[in-house]
C-alpha cells in the first residue's frame, strides 16, 4: 500500500476519519499538524501568533518532502492548507473529504468543545473570512485530489468504509 493523504477544509472531520480507519483497517496514522507541534514544541496557534503563516508553510513543506522520502504505508491527515505543497501527489493517493461550509461550520458548533476548536485555529477566526478562504480552496481540493468523499451528513463508519472501497489497503 502506499500512503493515503486525507485533505479537505479546517473541521471537515479529517482527524475524527483517520482515527476511525485506525480502528476498521490495519493502518498506523499521522497527522502533519501533530507532528509540526512536537517538531516546534508549540501549538499552531503559538506558531502562527509569534512567526507568521509564512513560518508555518515552510514547516509544512519540510514535513512534505520528509513524508515523501520515509513514509510508506501510512495514513496521513493534515492541516487544512497542506494540500499546497508542491509533491503533494508524490506522498501517496489524496482523498478529499467534501462537504459544504455551512456544513462544517455546524459541525464545529456543534462539538461539545466548539470554542476549543476554534480558538485553535487561527484561519477560523471569522466567519465570513473562513468562509472566502472556503471558496478560493474548494476548486483546488477538487483538483487536487485522486478520491473525493462526500461526507456530508455521514457517519465517521460509513465515510471510512467508502475510502476503504476505493482505495485499496
Ligand atoms: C489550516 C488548518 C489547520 C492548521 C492551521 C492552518 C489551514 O488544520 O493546519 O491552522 O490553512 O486551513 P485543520 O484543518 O486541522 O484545522
Amino acid at each position: 500500500m502506499k500512503n493515503i493523504i486525507l485533505i479537505g477544509f479546517m473541521g471537515v472531520g479529517k482527524g475524527s476519519v483517520a482515527r476511525e480507519m485506525v480502528k476498521q483497517a490495519d493502518v498506523v496514522a499521522i497527522d502533519t499538524d501533530d507532528i509540526i507541534e512536537s517538531m516546534e514544541n508549540r501549538t499552531i496557534k503559538k506558531i502562527f501568533a509569534t512567526e507568521g503563516e509564512k513560518y508555518f508553510r515552510d514547516i509544512e513543506a519540510k514535513v512534505a518532502k520528509w513524508l515523501e522520502k520515509s513514509v510508506e504505508d501510512t495514513l496521513i491527515s493534515t492541516g487544512g492548507g497542506f494540500y499546497k505543497v508542491k509533491n503533494l501527489k508524490k506522498i501517496g493517493t489524496v482523498v478529499f473529504l467534501d462537504s459544504p461550509f455551512d456544513k462544517i461550520y455546524e459541525r464545529i458548533i456543534n462539538h461539545p468543545k466548539a470554542q476549543n476548536k476554534l480558538k485553535k485555529r487561527p484561519l477560523f477566526q471569522d466567519i465570513d473570512k473562513a468562509r472566502e478562504l472556503y471558496e478560493e480552496r474548494y476548486p483546488q481540493y477538487k483538483n487536487v485530489a485522486d478520491i473525493t468523499i462526500d461526507v456530508t451528513d455521514k457517519s465517521v463508519e460509513k465515510i471510512v468504509k467508502e475510502i476503504l472501497k476505493k482505495v485499496k489497503l
